[in-house]
C-alpha cells in the first residue's frame, strides 16, 4: 500500500489455484511469489518477507498451520490469511487464535479475496505506524516529561524549543525542584545535538579539588594517583551538550578556565600542553542569585556574562496551582503502579493541602510527599492523615473559623501530642528550614547562613526531610 508494489505470497499445493490467485493479485499491483507446500513458503516467507500470505491449510509436508507458527517465529506481525474447504473450518478458527489474520473457505469469491488482503494491508500499514510513531517518541521522551498547564511554564516550553535550535550557552536558574535539569535536558534533545551525547557535571558534589580534571581531563601522571590519562566531561560531550549544575560553586581559577573554553572553543588537560578543539554546547545551572555573587566578588563578572547569553527561569510550584493538582495525579499514577497499589485519586480536603502548601522544595518535594502518601494511605483515596506532617493542613472548617489557627509551629508540635520527642524535633526543623527557604527565595547560602548552619549540613537535611 505504501510502498509501490507489496509482495503476496501464495502458497497452495493445487496449481490451479496458485496460477488464479497469481493473476488476480497481480492485477491489482501486487508482486506475487508462489510455493507448493508449508516448507516451501516458510523459505519464501523468510527470503523475501510477503507483506501478505495466502495459504491453504491442509498441504503435504507441512500444514498451514505449521507454517504459519513458524512465519510468526520469523515476524510477529506477518498477515497471513489461510485458505479452508468448509469441513475445517475449526482448524480454521485455530488457526486465527495462534495468530493468523483471517481465513477464507474455498471456493470462495476473488472480490472476497481482495477484500480480505486489502484489510490485512491496512492493518500492517497502521501497525508500521505505530511503530514508527513508538520510536519517534521514545526519542523525545525526555522532553516530554515537562508536565505542566501553566501559562507560563508553557511560555517556557516554548523559550526552550526555540533557543535549542542555536548552540547558545544557555544558564538556567530557578528554586530547588522547580524541574531545572528537565529543562536543561530538553535544551539539548531538542537540538540538533540530540543525536550527540548529554553529559552532566553536579559541580557542587565533585571536590572542589578534582573538579578542573573532571571537566578537562588529565594526563597520565598529572598528579598522584594519576595513573593514566583520563578523558574529561568536555571530551565525553564532544559534539553533544555538557550541562554543569550548580555552577555556583565553582572556584574562581575553574572560573577562568571555563571562561576560555567557551570563547575559545578549547581547553588542555589537566598536566597536558596541548590544546584539546571542543565542539560543546553548554548549559549551566544554578538555585544561587549570580548576580548578587557577582556583586560580592564571588563570580567572574566575564564568565556570567558568557553564561547569560540566554537565561531560562523555571517557576516555583506554588505560583502555578494548576500543576499542583496535575502533577501530584501524575505522581500518584506513577507511584502506585510502581507499588501495585490500588489508589486512585486524593479526598477534596487532602487536595486542598496539597493546593494551600507553599513547597519549598517544589516538584521534588510533592514527588516525596505523593510518593509517602500513596504507601501510607490504607483505601483508594489519599486523606490529609495520609501526607507528610508540614503538608497536611487542617482545612478550615465553620468552627475553626472562629479560632484562627495561630501561625506558630509550636502548635503543632505542642506537648502532650502524643509524638516522640525525636519526632517532634525533626517536625520542627524541616518546618523552619521550609519557611526559611522560603523568606530567602529559595536560596540556600542565605537560608544557611540565617539557620547559622554550613551550607553542605543545610543541603543534608534538605535530602533527609525531602525538602530537595
Ligand atoms: N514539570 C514537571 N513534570 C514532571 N516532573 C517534573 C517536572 N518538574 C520537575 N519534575 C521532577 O521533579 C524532580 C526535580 O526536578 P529537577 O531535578 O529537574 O529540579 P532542579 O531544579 O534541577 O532541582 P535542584 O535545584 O534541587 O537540582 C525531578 O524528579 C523531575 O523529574
Ligand atoms: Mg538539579
Amino acid at each position: 500500500m505504501n510502498s509501490p508494489s507489496p509482495l503476496a505470497l501464495v502458497v497452495d499445493d493445487d496449481e490451479g489455484i496458485r496460477q488464479m490467485l497469481s493473476a488476480v493479485l497481480s492485477k491489482e499491483g501486487f508482486a506475487v511469489t508462489t510455493a507448493a507446500d508449508g516448507v516451501e513458503a516458510v523459505a519464501a516467507f523468510e527470503a523475501n518477507r510477503p507483506a501478505v500470505v495466502l495459504m491453504d491449510i491442509r498441504m503435504p509436508r507441512m500444514t498451514g498451520l505449521q507454517a504459519l507458527a513458524a512465519m510468526r517465529k520469523i515476524d510477529r506481525a506477518a498477515a497471513v490469511i489461510l485458505m479452508t474447504a468448509f469441513a475445517q473450518v475449526e482448524t480454521a478458527v485455530q488457526a486465527i487464535k495462534e495468530g493468523a489474520f483471517d481465513y477464507i473457505i474455498k471456493p470462495f469469491d476473488i472480490a472476497e479475496v481482495l477484500l480480505l488482503v486489502g484489510r490485512a494491508l491496512q492493518v500492517r500499514g497502521l501497525r508500521d505506524d505505530i511503530a514508527v510513531l513508538h520510536r519517534a517518541l521514545t526519542a523525545s521522551y525526555r522532553t516530554d516529561r515537562i508536565l505542566t498547564n501553566n501559562p507560563r511554564m508553557m511560555e517556557l516550553l516554548q523559550s526552550v524549543a526555540k533557543v535549542a535550535k542555536s548552540n547558545a550557552t544557555v544558564l538556567v536558574t530557578g528554586e530547588s525542584g522547580t524541574g531545572k535539569e528537565l529543562v536543561a535536558a530538553a535544551v539539548h534533545y531538542n537540538s540538533p545535538r540530540s543525536g550527540g551525547p548529554f553529559v552532566k557535571v553536579n559541580c557542587a558534589a565533585v571536590p572542589e579539588g578534582l573538579l578542573e580534571s573532571e571537566f578537562f581531563g588529565h594526563e597520565k601522571g598529572a598528579f598522584t594517583g594519576a595513573v593514566a590519562r583520563r578523558r574529561g566531561r568536555f571530551e565525553q560531550a564532544e559534539h553533544g551538550t555538557l550541562f554543569l549544575d550548580e555552577i555556583g560553586d565553582i572556584s574562581p581559577s575553574l572560573q577562568v578556565k571555563l571562561l576560555r573554553v567557551l570563547q575559545e572553543r578549547e581547553f588542555e588537560r589537566v598536566g597536558g600542553t596541548e590544546p584539546v578543539r571542543s565542539d560543546v554546547r553548554v548549559v549551566v545551572a544554578t538555585n544561587r542569585n549570580l548576580e548578587e555573587m557577582v556583586r560580592q566578588g564571588q563570580f567572574r563578572q566575564d564568565l556570567y556574562f558568557r553564561l547569560n547569553v540566554v537565561t531560562l527561569r523555571t517557576i516555583p510550584l506554588r505560583e502555578r496551582p494548576e500543576d499542583v493538582r496535575l502533577l501530584s495525579g501524575h505522581f500518584l499514577q506513577r507511584f502506585a503502579a510502581e507499588n501495585q497499589i490500588d489508589v486512585t485519586g486524593f479526598d477534596d480536603r487532602a487536595m486542598e493541602c496539597l493546593l494551600r502548601h507553599s513547597w519549598p522544595g517544589n516538584i521534588r518535594e510533592l514527588s516525596n510527599a505523593v510518593e509517602r502518601a500513596v504507601v501510607m494511605c490504607t483505601g483508594r483515596l489519599i486523606f490529609p492523615e495520609d501526607l507528610p506532617e508540614q503538608i497536611a493542613c487542617r482545612p478550615a472548617e465553620p468552627e475553626d473559623a472562629e479560632e484562627p489557627v495561630p501561625a506558630d509551629v509550636a502548635v503543632d508540635i505542642a506537648p502532650g501530642s502524643g509524638l516522640p520527642l525525636r519526632v517532634m524535633i525533626s517536625q520542627y526543623e524541616a518546618r523552619a528550614i521550609g519557611e526559611a527557604l522560603l523568606r530567602n527565595g529559595g536560596n540556600r547560602m542565605r537560608t544557611a547562613q540565617e539557620l547559622g548552619i554550613s551550607r553542605r549540613s543545610l543541603l543534608y537535611k534538605l535530602q533527609e526531610y525531602g525538602i530537595a
